[in-house]
């Protein structure tokens, strides 16, 4: 009999490697992952060791030059592109929207490649862009360029929803933005994947956001997955590369205690007189 893990994965990567003609080194190098269904796995890991590269293999934007990635048990070269495509919302960094399209246009992009009918389009471009917290009266009609960075980020979350895809790649869908900002959204994100419960792997850069989104965490270097496990697993992890992302979070600690000290136990103490 299978082990249940197994027929739960949604994404399974076997030893993959990706080689990119011309570099001296694969940009992946024997990655073996699993996707289980209904997590959030985030891919954590420093600017260029890969994380693009890997989302991109599991959407067949890419394929492997060596091992094999499955979605749903079948070899991404064995998917019809355009279906695996329309199956697995993608936000790209910097949110990818087209500059001529209008938003409801943007978001209703793959229900209309569906052949939904114009009206069913609209009104499921409504309910995701109230959904994303977003007006739609205020801006449906608008062109990508006519909304701030945050807005368009919100629009490529709800393009990425719109026909209702199982599976989710999220890259960096709120880095750039304020930390005011990005604290909503990650708040409305949590929100939003505990209704869905969809199935995501969401990449970052931030250890807080990973902490705060993923049921499990990936560390990337180089190519290669370090470190995968659970975020409570992560803060014991001894790794080195762990240790370093957790003194980030550590300093910010010491930052608020130096600047403003004994506001944590001030926060909900009862003062004794
Ligand atoms: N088509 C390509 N040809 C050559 N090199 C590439 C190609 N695509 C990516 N790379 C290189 O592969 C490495 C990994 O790129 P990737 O985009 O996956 O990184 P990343 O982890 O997403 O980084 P970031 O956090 O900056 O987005 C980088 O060194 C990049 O320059
Ligand atoms: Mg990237």
């Amino acid at each position: 009999m299978n082990h249940a893990t197994e027929n739960d994965a949604v994404v399974r990567f076997h030893g993959v490697t990706y080689a990119a003609p011309g570099l001296p080194a694969p940009i992946i190098s024997g990655l073996d992952l699993e996707v289980r269904r209904g997590e959030t796995l985030v891919l954590l890991g420093e600017s260029g060791c890969g994380k693009t590269t890997t989302l991109r293999l599991i959407n067949r934007l890419l394929v492997p030059t060596g091992g094999e990635v499955l979605v749903e048990g079948r070899d991404t070269r064995e998917w019809d592109a355009i279906q695996l495509r329309r199956r697995t919302g993608y936000v790209i960094q910097e949110a990818g929207l087209f500059p001529h399209f209008t938003v409801e246009r943007n978001v209703g992009l793959v229900p209309s490649l569906e052949g939904w009918s114009e009206a069913r389009t609209r009104e499921r471009t409504h309910e995701l862009l109230r959904l994303v917290g977003l007006e739609p009266e205020r801006v449906a009609a608008r062109f990508p360029a006519e909304l701030s960075g945050g807005q368009r980020q919100r629009v490529g979350v709800a393009r990425a929803l719109a026909a209702d895809p199982p599976l989710l790649l999220m890259d960096e869908p709120f880095g750039a933005l304020d930390p005011l900002t990005r604290a909503a959204l990650q708040r409305e994100f949590s929100a939003l994947q505990k209704s869905l419960g969809k199935t995501v792997v969401f990449v970052t850069h931030d250890v807080r956001e990973a902490f705060l989104l993923g049921t499990r965490v990936g560390l990337m270097h180089a190519g290669r997955l370090v470190l995968l496990d659970t975020p409570q697993a992560f803060m014991r992890s001894e790794e080195p590369r762990a240790r370093a992302y957790l003194e980030t979070l550590r300093l910010n600690e010491e930052i608020l205690a130096a600047l403003a000290p004994g506001v944590e136990n001030q926060m909900g103490a009862e003062d004794g007189g």
